[in-house]
């Protein structure tokens, strides 16, 4: 008995300190002012699945999140709409270092997990060896609870992929939007609370040649 508890608590406190050694990591302040023209990146949008191997840089990371779902006015209001301005979505970052939490507001990625949970993102097998999935998760509390809010989440995570899906294309990055998720299994991996919905995820890196 007092063995299993000394496990128990070993384990505990191994899972603390990885925790802890994911530090906050801040993100360059995203560069908001170049891209290519709307009109021709709307010619250019689609969807790609195979991807190389290379991580994003930080610059280019911060300027993809900022787009995704960023502050873009002094009032905290945000890139893509969402409905009754609930801003309920909540992009994670899947990345071989760990499962981050993009903080919009502070321009920053809290260290959730240092864990690579890449392969638990989705069902294809890309998705393990892309270098970053971001999964689109509502927090329900921040929803009211009528029968719109599963259409309105669900719509105000497409918003976010369309960013994100425009991004790339003006980038010349390669990006899947993805409903194929075992979600039970995900939400475990996350260590998501209950009112915490994965709604959708999203695959970007570079195009493989
Ligand atoms: C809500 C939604 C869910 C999707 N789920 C997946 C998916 O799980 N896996 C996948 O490979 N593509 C997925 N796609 C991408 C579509 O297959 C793709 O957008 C479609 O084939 C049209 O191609 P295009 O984006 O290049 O125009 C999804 C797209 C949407 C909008």
């Amino acid at each position: 008995m007092r063995k299993s508890w000394l496990f128990v608590a070993l384990l505990m406190s191994a899972s603390c300190v990885l925790a802890q050694d994911l530090k906050p990591i801040p993100l360059p302040q995203p560069q908001t002012d170049g891209g290519r023209p709307l009109m021709q990146v709307l010619k250019e949008r689609k969807t790609t699945r195979e991807f190389a191997a290379n991580k994003l840089p930080a610059q280019l990371l911060s300027n993809l999140l900022w787009a995704a779902f960023g502050v873009n006015r002094p009032d905290g209001r945000r890139t893509a709409p969402s409905a009754m301005n609930w801003q309920e979505m909540d992009i994670y970052v899947a990345t071989s270092d760990g499962l981050f939490l993009y903080d919009a507001k502070g321009n920053r990625l809290e260290a959730v997990l240092a864990q690579d949970l890449r392969a638990a993102t989705g069902t294809q097998p890309f998705v393990a060896t892309a270098p970053l999935d971001l999964v689109y998760v509502a927090d329900l509390s921040k929803t009211g609870s009528g029968p719109d809010a599963e259409v309105y989440t669900a719509t105000d995570a497409g918003f976010v992929a369309q960013n994100v899906y425009l991004f790339c294309a003006s980038e010349g990055l390669a990006t899947v939007v993805r409903g194929s998720i075992d979600r039970a299994a995900l939400a475990k991996a996350m260590k998501l609370r209950p009112e915490q919905k994965i709604i959708l995820a999203q695959t970007v890196g570079y195009p493989k040649k």
